[in-house]
């Protein structure tokens, strides 16, 4: 074995650093150049692998793991999100190196930086979280010499990202062939509420999506009402179909030059993470559904998937169980699972070794009816234990199961904070806050969590840097009213 040494993890958090240079529509070769230019350079001269397809690739970079560049370094991305699900995508991009440039309204910017605000006049925890790592540009796209400035952002970027209502983006002239036009390797990545269909003009929010995407029908227990999720499915969901959308059209652009549209329907993304729920309804044709406990319970199945409370969805059952100070404690509870393979484990744990040759209980189809029965002894045991107890005794068995983790605890949670799940930023308004940092770990490309930028506080960085107007043009630009507030507007009008 080679004695490489070994890949780590590393985050960084809060350091500034200048955005990778590039030029324009160049971006992925520069990516794939950038961890190491003299190592690319003897690439070119004896290349070491070939793809399927037949390209070659660089010799692997001689730098340390983690120090040769970001996954995504050398990807400049124009971004007009607003709201959770776009933002979402653009920051985990952000996170693997991209250059993120996102382009808000002057003097409002987006509309959640004023929201469900906890310090007075600074940006609030729903904005600062959903948009770190990025720059913030003010351009008014209606403005004429705004959309002089988006065409010119166009040629300079890879992706454009978006998530207005339908339409929005088109009326702002920023059709597709428009795009396309100006930079054919240009990726337009947008999120809508719901694909080509009945509904495709509708605007959507996290709770629609979730209703209209099969979940909200799926969860909840039988007696009561539907129920959404506090896990944003159809926002932050779709934000990662989207953004794996996106990586993989950069991907396919390497071999044919140009770019492509990349849509993510929130109530597609929804139905794709409650596929399991699809399943059940095809199984119900074939009889009922007998993991769920309702079958244990002797109530007949319809002809749709039921709510099943906190029935695991998979083939082994699972159950929430209270634990040693329930009472008082709203989240002293743990999901306990009865996996076939350590139900001996299971028995002799909870002082009910007989049930291991007991006919009834033995085996997996002999429990089903019985689940109701077995999970309240069970939970007769966990309630003397508080939930960290339990799971310590579980885990040493090797029986699956999983305390209930309040906000709090995984706040303060020391293995996230080491492992850059959970980081802490400092911000020049509000202070550090906490953020969750990129939870998809590469070994070789650090991830960049920096905090969310004041309204517009890049503007003039790219202006010059990015976009290369001369200090001349920056005045005359600021003039125009293209990037200030309406009253600053009148200002340049009156003078
Ligand atoms: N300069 C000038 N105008 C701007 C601008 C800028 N920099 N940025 C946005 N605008 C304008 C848009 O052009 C649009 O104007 P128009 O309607 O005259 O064309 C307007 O701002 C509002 O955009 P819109 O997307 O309609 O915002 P909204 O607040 O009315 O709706 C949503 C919000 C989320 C419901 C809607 O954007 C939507 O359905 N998006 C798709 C689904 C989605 O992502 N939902 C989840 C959100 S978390």
């Amino acid at each position: 074995m080679a004695t490489r040494k070994k890949a780590k993890f590393k985050l960084r958090a809060n350091k500034s650093r200048a955005p990778a240079k590039k030029s324009a529509g160049k971006a992925v070769k520069s990516a794939a150049r950038k961890p190491a230019m003299s190592t690319a350079k003897v690439a070119a001269k004896k290349p070491s692998a070939k793809t399927a397809n037949g390209n070659t690739l660089p010799r692997p970079s001689s730098m340390p793991w983690g120090e040769a560049g970001r996954a995504l370094d050398g990807v400049r991305i124009l971004d007009f999100t607003h709201v959770q699900s776009g933002p979402t995508c653009t920051q985990l991009l952000a996170f693997m190196g991209a250059d993120v440039i996102k382009v808000e309204r002057p003097g409002v910017g987006d509309i959640t930086r004023g929201q469900l605000r906890d310090v007075k006049g600074a940006d609030s925890l729903y904005f600062t979280m959903l948009n770190g790592s990025k720059r913030s540009i003010t351009i008014d796209s209606k403005h004429p010499k705004g959309k002089e400035i988006l065409d010119r952002l166009v040629k300079e970027c890879d992706v454009l990202v978006e998530n207005f209502a339908p339409g929005a983006l088109d009326r702002m002239g920023l059709t597709f062939e428009h795009i396309h036009k100006l930079n054919p390797r240009m990726i337009v990545a947008s999120v809508k509420g719901f694909g080509p269909g009945p509904y495709e003009d509708c605007k959507v929010y996290e709770n629609v999506a979730q209703c209209a995407g099969g979940s909200a029908s799926t969860t909840g227990f039988r007696d009561g009402p539907p129920l959404v999720t506090g896990a944003q499915i159809g926002d932050s969901g779709t934000g990662l179909h989207l953004a794996l959308g996106i990586v993989a059209a950069l991907y396919q652009r390497n071999r044919t030059g140009r770019g492509q549209k990349v849509l993510c329907a929130m109530q597609d993304g929804v139905l794709n993470l409650a596929r399991v729920k699809l399943r059940d309804q095809q199984r119900l044709a074939h009889g009922a559904l007998t993991e769920y406990s309702q079958y244990g319970e002797g109530v007949p199945f319809g002809d749709t998937v039921p709510r099943a409370g906190n029935d695991s969805g998979g083939g082994q059952p699972g159950w929430i169980l209270k634990c040693k100070g329930y009472e008082s404690d709203p989240d002293a509870y743990i999901y306990f699972i009865t996996q076939a393979p350590v139900w001996g484990a299971i028995c002799d744990v909870i002082g009910k070794p007989e049930w291991k040759t007991d006919p009834d209980y033995a085996t997996p189809n002999a429990r089903l009816p019985r689940l109701k029965h077995i999970f309240g002894t069970i939970e007769q045991w966990t309630m003397t234990k508080t939930k960290f107890e339990a799971m310590d005794i579980l885990n040493k068995l090797d029986i699956p199961c999983g305390p209930i983790l309040s906000m709090k605890e995984l706040a303060h949670e020391q293995s996230l904070r080491a492992t850059g799940t959970v980081v802490e930023v400092d911000h020049p308004t509000r202070g550090p806050y906490l953020t969750v940092g990129n939870p998809i770990k590469l070994s070789d490309s650090i991830a960049d969590v920096r905090r969310s930028p004041l309204l517009g506080e890049h503007t003039d960085e790219v202006l010059r840097d990015v976009l290369k107007y001369a200090d001349r043009e920056i005045e005359a630009i600021k003039g125009s009213g293209a990037i200030s507030a309406p009253e600053k507007k009148a200002e340049a009008a009156a003078a």
